[in-house]
């Protein structure tokens, strides 16, 4: 911080060598109100902790003298090649974060031979993302019933995303205190204190509020897929409704031609089912902790899904990843590849595309070196045989 509190001050990418050195440095970059949201969870935020102490419980074996010249980190997921097993997953309001959210993320994935899942709430809308996309990335649907769901899917599907998560953990909004008390909100509600606090972060005002096109995205509004004034529309209606159930997630799976996976699954039999109704797969996630506080950490619930589903659709896992590592403790453990939510955010409240593209950098070069160490030349060759449970944690 500089004089009175003011955050001015740049970081040299070259001194951020871990995604907790981004979430650090993020924190000091946003607005209290809007780190609320970034950083946030349900209740106490133990389900937070948890999916990162599930890691811990883990340790590799290792085979030495393996003799591979290179790893190859590259993977098949949601119906693509990916070049490393880590896809973006969707995050509301991106553009909170970095003026360009939505598009500057899908660009640093498109660097690194990945993909971005666009969410219902993103901040820029599905044609102008298409616009700006030179591959087909995911979208991430909040499922209504009826038409309104249909006109998304369609735009999504004419905007060129074959690939749809639909998200089913949110039947209403979980409990998240911070953003309440920083008044984070739709419309936020600002007090003279929290301006105060948006005025000391000059460089996220300036970037945030001055490049928000005023009356077609608004920070109150952002909800870019359906358009500012629609979105308003479905937040007042809740985003997901909890009437909806297996019928509507029928129904979707008959509508749409594309790969079609659930997201938000934590117990074997969702699992299935939803894999029995023609599913191309599903993905273990509590939200990142944002929904249910106590909810298992998705590493601890990974492994009997995976069985649950076996070779019949993808499993893929989110929540805590913040390691080279955690990814191969995942990909080790049944997944098929794991979704970031968080780490991205940080890298594009740091240094907007650069930032994400430079968290990507030093994932991948974490999976290396852990498969190097290791003995394993490719993460195709993981399974459960190369990790072991960590004694001590025992
Ligand atoms: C999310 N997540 C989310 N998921 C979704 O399906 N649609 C959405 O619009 C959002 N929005 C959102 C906003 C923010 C700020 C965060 C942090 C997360 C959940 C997200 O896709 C993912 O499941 C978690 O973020 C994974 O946990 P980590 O990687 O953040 O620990």
């Amino acid at each position: 911080m500089g004089p009175f509190g003011f955050d001015y001050r740049l970081v040299a990418p070259e001194k951020l060598l871990s995604l907790d050195d981004y979430r650090r440095e993020a924190k000091r970059r946003l607005p209290k109100m809007v780190w609320s949201y970034v950083d946030g969870g349900a209740d106490d935020h133990v389900t937070i902790s948890d999916n990162r102490e599930a890691f811990g419980r883990w340790s590799f074996r290792t085979r030495v003298l393996a003799g591979h010249a290179a790893r190859d980190l590259s993977v098949k997921a949601a119906g693509v090649t990916l070049d490393l097993p880590i896809i973006l997953g969707p995050t509301g309001f991106a553009g909170l974060s970095y003026w360009r959210g939505d598009i500057a993320a899908l660009k640093a994935a498109e660097r690194h031979g990945t993909r971005y899942a666009v969410s219902t709430v993103s901040s820029w809308s599905i044609e102008e993302i298409a616009r700006e996309s030179g591959v087909d990335h995911f979208f991430q649907l909040y499922p209504q019933s009826g038409e309104l769901a249909a006109s998304l899917m369609r735009r999504a599907w004419n905007a060129g995303q074959k690939t749809m998560f639909v998200t089913v953990d949110v039947p209403v909004r979980g409990n998240r205190e911070g953003e309440r008390k920083h008044g984070m909100g739709i419309p936020p509600v600002l007090t003279p204190r929290r301006l105060l606090n948006v005025a000391r972060h000059p460089k996220w005002a300036l970037d945030v509020l001055l490049h928000q096109r005023i009356g077609g995205r608004s920070l109150a509004t952002t909800g870019g897929v359906t358009g500012a004034i629609e979105s308003i529309e479905i937040q007042s209606r809740e985003l997901m409704q909890s009437t909806l159930d297996w019928d509507d997630l029928a129904w979707m799976r008959d509508k749409w031609k594309g790969n079609l996976y659930i997201k938000g699954v934590l117990d074997p039999e969702d699992a299935t089912r939803a894999v029995d109704l023609g599913l191309d797969g599903v993905v273990v996630s509590n939200h990142g902790g944002r929904q249910l506080d106590f909810t298992p950490a998705t590493l601890d619930v990974l492994p009997d899904i995976a069985d649950a589903v076996g070779d019949r659709a993808e499993v893929l896992m989110d929540g805590g990843v913040r390691r080279g590592s955690d990814v191969v403790k995942a990909l080790a453990l049944g997944a098929d590849a794991v979704l970031i939510g968080r780490p991205y955010l940080y890298g594009l409240a740091v240094n907007g595309e650069d930032g994400v593209a430079h968290v990507l950098d030093i994932l991948r070069e974490e999976i290396d070196t852990t498969l190097a160490l290791m003995g394993v030349g490719s993460v195709a060759e993981l399974d459960r045989s190369w990790i072991v449970p960590r004694a001590s944690a025992a």
